[in-house]
């Protein structure tokens, strides 16, 4: 979608869809009283018939008058004024996309608010509608074959404002959402791709790249120099797939010589289970195992794109754990990168073998801080659904940050305990460690498998199992990958260390 703001006569605009934000019982604005007068008293027939009244997601459509070019005009509504967030907005872009997609209509005339709601700035509530337009229009058709049958994709966005004075931040907020879903999108795109395309090759190639295009540096260590380094929990977990695995590496320079926060994110690119193999059903869905490290490539590239004051390190292990004759069984013990030993109990829970390295390696950056994304324990989604990540860490501090920027950028996380106690369950009798803890509290018994190898600094892990996939589409997130944690973590970037 082309996006284009302009300053102007609201009202003048020849467009196909004009499409304006209406907050509940608040019809007497003065450009809706415009409209309702060009239009004949239209639009308070259909507020007296209770057609339309503001609530949140309510849609109105209404066409044009030879006193009005627009040929449609399109209410949103948004709800009572009090209780408007920016999460509101974002669902009113999607609301729109879905009026606009069902009549076919491509091409459209956006009128943002003009004067701040309670506590939104304009430009924040401006960046939000973007953000739920360009999130909503997304589709993964890479291999589909075209069908005139499917509703189209938008093109053509013009914003329009008749305050001269707006046209900074509205600019400003339109760049801001570009920038962002930029990053969203390529970690959907990543996740939505099929595991036969997918190797851990193909990931390293994809993140060379972003790389160039951003102006990353990205290093990519392949299977000799992770046998060189030690990488032995990532290597016992690659072993049963013919596919080698790779460590990606990038890293984003935006302030000077300061420490850089390190990304880590999973990248098991097809998660069968390997010998402790998963059962059949949906089986499929494990192609998104890889969705942390998508979070942390497209991170990466929004940050880039933003210009965020800040140091990025991104490491993204990418493995497939598939059952061969090569593979690892259930009572293999792995020296770690750490050095710790593991005994493998189960094959399947491989991502946090493969965490555990990559989190030693993170080290070497000396990081501010550390922050982990996985798709790590189907637990995960017993305990939050699908609406929130799990949060856990050695920090208190950072864990409410993320907690906040959850909140502001509607990819909300929760926290849960990290008590010493659980640690006793991954206590192995033949290892260091064991690689799982039994059925109580899964989420947290893989945490403090991590922590294990995260003492050395201030480490948060999101574990986003729930939250990367969506089996039917909803609001602004279409079913498939939900690029996750992009916007969440730019948020705790931006407000905490930018
Ligand atoms: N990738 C899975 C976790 C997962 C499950 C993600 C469902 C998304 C949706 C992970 O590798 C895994 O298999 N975890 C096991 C751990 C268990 C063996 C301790 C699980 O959750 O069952
Ligand atoms: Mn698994
Ligand atoms: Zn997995």
């Amino acid at each position: 979608m082309d996006i284009n703001v302009t300053h102007g006569a609201t009202l003048k605009q020849a467009t196909p869809c004009l499409l304006i934000g209406v907050v509940a019982n608040q019809l007497a604005t003065p450009l809706l009283k415009k409209i309702d007068k060009a239009l004949d008293g239209t639009l308070t027939r259909a507020v007296t018939a209770q057609e339309f009244s503001g609530n949140a997601q309510q849609t109105l459509l209404l066409h044009g008058s030879r006193q009005l070019v627009a040929e449609r005009i399109l209410l949103i509504g948004l709800g009572k004024e009090r209780d408007i967030t920016l999460e509101t907005l974002r669902r009113a872009g999607a609301a729109a996309v879905d009026q606009l997609r069902q009549r076919r209509l491509t091409d459209f005339t956006w009128i943002p608010a003009d004067s701040p709601l309670h506590s939104l700035p304009i430009e924040a509530m401006a960046s939000a509608w973007v953000e739920g337009l360009l999130l909503a229009d997304y589709r993964f058709e890479r291999y589909r074959s075209a069908d005139p049958k499917r509703a189209p994709s938008l093109k053509q966005l013009n914003v329009v404002t008749d305050r001269k004075g707006n046209l900074p931040a509205i600019n400003a907020a339109v760049q801001r959402a570009e920038k962002l879903c930029r990053g969203v999108l390529l970690a959907r795109d990543l996740v939505n791709e099929p595991g036969n395309v997918k190797s851990p090759v193909f990931l390293a190639e994809q993140a060379q790249t972003i790389a160039a295009e951003a102006g990353l540096q990205c290093t990519v260590l392949d299977r000799p120099a992770l046998e060189q380094e030690g990488f032995g929990a990532l290597l016992g977990v690659a072993q049963g797939s013919i596919r080698e695995p790779r460590l990606i590496v990038l890293h984003y320079k935006g302030a000077g010589e300061e420490r850089p926060v390190a990304l880590v994110g999973k990248g098991v690119v097809f998660d069968s289970g390997g010998i402790s193999l998963k059962p059949g059903e949906n089986m499929g869905q494990m192609k998104m195992d890889m969705a942390g490290g998508a979070t942390v490539l497209g991170t990466l590239l929004a940050a880039a794109l933003l210009k965020l004051p800040v140091n990025l390190t991104g490491i993204i292990p990418a493995v497939e754990n598939l059952p061969s004759g090569s593979a690892i069984r259930p009572g293999d013990i792995l020296t770690s990168l750490a050095g710790s030993t593991i005994e493998v109990l189960n094959t399947d829970a491989e991502g946090r073998l493969i965490l555990a390295d990559a989190l030693t390696y993170a080290k070497r950056f000396n990081p501010r801080e550390v922050i982990d994304v996985a798709t790590l324990t189907g637990a995960c989604i017993i305990a939050l659904g699908h609406h929130a990540a799990a949060v856990l860490g050695n920090h208190n501090g950072l864990l409410r940050q993320l907690q906040r920027a959850g909140e502001a950028s509607g990819e909300r996380c929760w926290q849960l305990p990290l008590w010493d106690e659980y640690a006793d369950q991954i206590k192995s009798e033949v290892a260091d460690l064991k690689n799982i803890g039994g059925r109580p509290a899964g989420t947290i018994t893989a945490a403090a498998f991590l922590q294990h190898f995260a003492k050395d600094f201030r480490w948060a892990h999101l574990d986003i199992a729930g939250t990367a996939w969506q089996e039917k589409g909803s609001d602004y997130r279409p079913a498939g990958g939900t690029g996750f944690g992009v916007r969440l973590l730019i948020e705790h970037l931006h407000r905490n260390l930018a």
